[in-house]
């Protein structure tokens, strides 16, 4: 008999449980009616797998290359804000847990440990920064450049937020971070952003710096500020993609912000294959949204991803177990991926091919 989470869903229930209010609808919440966060679940649900038999998978190799590093397994984490409502340590114990790993992790823009202590804890790990564009040019290309002194290797432009989806659950709590916390990376806004900013609503005011005017010939000043792969996060459509690479992107993540911002938008999984198709090889190309099991992640990489995200599922087991709950939850996954993977019939990502999805059963 063990208490131990056995998965990703184990690991919400605990972390639902225990966090307080305010954090928990902020971590789980999604826009409007949800339907969105449960799509991006469902979706997964709906898709069936045709295995192969007898495929000799005593020896399997999960590693694979893109953005110029070779992956142990095709898993990244998600940035997500405010990690220090789950855990004391934040971001720094998901940096150490992931750098254990082998897991490259995404930070925040809205990451409540700084950069500096982010690479003090682990020099040398892998990271990506994520990157809002703010009215204020001069914070953004500060923030782009102190990803990169501080051993970032990729930003993460997000796309899919030019204003802030609606989470009812926010508005009712009216979101604020406890005392002590803050946005280290926005320190050099007016007054900086503590919890002092809170009272007078911090969503709104972190949403009203978001430069809503920011557009595809605006990428052009992104790229002369820095020298790093810039990706980027929220596309669904495949023209949308097209027109990324054609402007210089390194790739796109196909993501809907964890169905946090337009809801009723397409299911990632579902809009996975046109963006693979008009990137055509020339990017990476991630997927995020859902991904809960192993089984997710083949699928996805069956239709074309490079590799995964999870956001929230590094949030629960931060929440349940620190640091060494975040890495229990990536060798859990690791291992059901592995499991899936021998199943399926498959022995290396190459043999992950878009043949092992079934044709939908009308
Ligand atoms: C609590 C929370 C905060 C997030 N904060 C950010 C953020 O600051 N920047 C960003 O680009 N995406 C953010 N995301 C979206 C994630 O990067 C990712 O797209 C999403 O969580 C993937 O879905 P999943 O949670 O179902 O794995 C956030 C998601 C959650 C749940």
């Amino acid at each position: 008999m063990t208490d131990e989470p056995l998965n990703i869903f184990e690991y919400e229930q605990a972390a639902l449980a225990q966090l307080p209010p305010m954090a928990r609808d902020y971590y789980m919440s999604g826009a409007l009616d949800e339907i969105t966060l449960r799509d991006n679940r469902e979706a997964y649900d709906r898709l069936r797998v045709r295995y192969h038999v007898l495929a000799d998978v005593g020896d399997l190799d999960t590693s694979t290359t893109f953005l110029g590093r070779t992956h142990p397994w095709p898993l990244v984490i998600a940035p997500t804000a405010f990690m220090r409502l789950a855990n004391p340590e934040g971001e720094v114990a998901v940096a150490r847990a992931a750098h254990a790993e082998g897991v490259t992790q995404g930070i925040s823009t809205l990451s409540t440990s700084s950069l500096d202590e982010i690479a003090a804890a682990v020099p040398d790990g892998s990271r990506w920064m994520q990157l809002y564009v703010f009215r204020d040019r001069e914070l953004t290309r500060d923030i782009v450049q102190h990803a990169e002194a501080t051993g970032c290797t990729a930003i993460a432009l997000t796309v899919d937020a030019p204003v802030l989806g609606r989470r009812e659950r926010d508005a009712r709590n009216a979101f604020a971070l406890p005392p002590g916390l803050s946005m280290p990376n926005l320190d050099r806004l007016a007054g900086g952003v503590r919890s002092d900013r809170a009272e007078s609503g911090l969503l709104q005011f972190f949403a009203d710096q978001v430069d809503p005017s920011f557009s595809w010939k605006d990428l052009d000043w992104l790229a002369a500020v820095t020298k790093l792969p810039v990706l980027l996060k929220g596309i669904v459509r495949g023209d949308d993609a097209a027109r990324g690479m054609d402007a210089g992107a390194a790739g796109v993540v196909v993501s809907n912000h964890g169905g946090r911002q337009l809801d009723t938008s397409i299911a990632t999984i579902d809009a996975l294959p046109e963006v693979v198709a008009a990137v055509d090889g020339r990017g990476a190309v991630l997927v995020d949204g859902g991904v809960r099991r192993g089984t997710d992640i083949l699928k996805a990489v069956a239709l074309g991803a490079d590799a995964v995200l999870i956001g929230r599922p590094v949030l629960w087991s931060l929440t349940v177990g620190g640091e060494a709950g975040v890495r229990r939850m990536l060798q859990i996954l690791r291992e059901d991926f592995e499991r899936a993977m021998r199943l399926a019939g498959t022995r290396t990502i190459a043999d992950v091919t878009p043949d092992l999805i079934a044709p939908a059963i009308q």
